[in-house]
Parts: C-alpha cells; structure tokens; sequence
C-alpha cells in the first residue's frame, strides 16, 4: 500500500475533523485521520471537559475504528495549525503503538499545518522501544 495514493484524502479528512473539534479551554482544534489496512480511513477530533481529561484527536479516530471493527492501522495523519505541526504525544504514542504490535507492522506517521509545513516518521520512531507489560494470571 503507497500512503501517498491516500495522502490528499487523509489530509482532507483531517482538516474537516479538526473543524469539529470541541476545544473551549485551549482553543486549540486537532483533527486525525487513520488509514487502515483495509484503506478505509477513520477520524477524530479533541474533545476537551472542564476537568482537563481531554480525549485527543488521535484517541477518538482510534475508537471510531475500533468501533466499526477495524484494528489494523497503517497509517495516522494529525492537522493542527502549529508551527512546527504537532506530532501525537506519549500517550497516543502507545495508544498507537498497541495496534503495531497487534498486527505486526509499523505505522507511518505525518503531522502537517496549514503553512505547508509537514513532518513524516515511523511510530517506532517516536516510540523507540516500545512495549507492553501486562501481568495475566
Ligand atoms: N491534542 C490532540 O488532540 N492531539 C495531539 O496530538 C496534540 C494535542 C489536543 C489536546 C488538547 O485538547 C489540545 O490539543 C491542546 O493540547
Ligand atoms: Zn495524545
């Protein structure tokens, strides 16, 4: 799969989700689009409450996948309008990194803003060494 056939169109989603953004503590609008092994694409904007546990933007596209039963994600592509764009953060990370792991592939990620800025790395790149510890009994 070449990200770059579905780049515009993640882009594109990203922008509109980011419009829906519920942002009236940092007025600061996010909006994630995912890309999923099937190529179909998921959304999520942030959705902040006043107690600050905010749901980021990259958060709410993975529980819109996960919801119509898709957990394979290839891709994330994360619109805000920061100088440089913002990157998902630790969280989202291994939020992220949970689904690489589940099937066994990295996920490209690419943060861009509306000053034709983009940047464009691999989760594992982000999350250099990556794991998950859960203790079953
Ligand atoms: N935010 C996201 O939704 N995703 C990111 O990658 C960075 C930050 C949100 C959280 C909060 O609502 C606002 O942006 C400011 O941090
Ligand atoms: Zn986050």
């Amino acid at each position: 799969m070449d990200i770059n056939d579905h780049l515009p169109k993640l882009k594109e989603l990203a922008i509109e989700s980011s419009k829906q953004a519920y942002a009236p503590y940092s007025e600061f609008n996010v909006g994630a689009a995912l890309l999923m092994d099937s190529s179909n694409i998921f959304t999520g904007c942030n959705v902040e409450f006043s107690d600050y546990l905010t749901l980021h933007a990259e958060v709410n596209a993975i529980g819109s996948a996960v919801n119509a039963g898709e957990k394979g994600i290839r891709a994330v592509v994360v619109y805000s309008t920061s100088s440089p764009p913002v990157l998902p953060c630790g969280s989202c990370r291994q939020k992220l990194f949970e689904f690489s792991l589940l099937f066994k592939h990295d996920i490209i990620v690419i943060a861009f803003n509306n000053k034709e800025e983009q940047i464009e790395m691999l989760l594992s790149e982000l999350l250099p060494g990556g794991e998950i510890k859960v203790d079953k009994k």
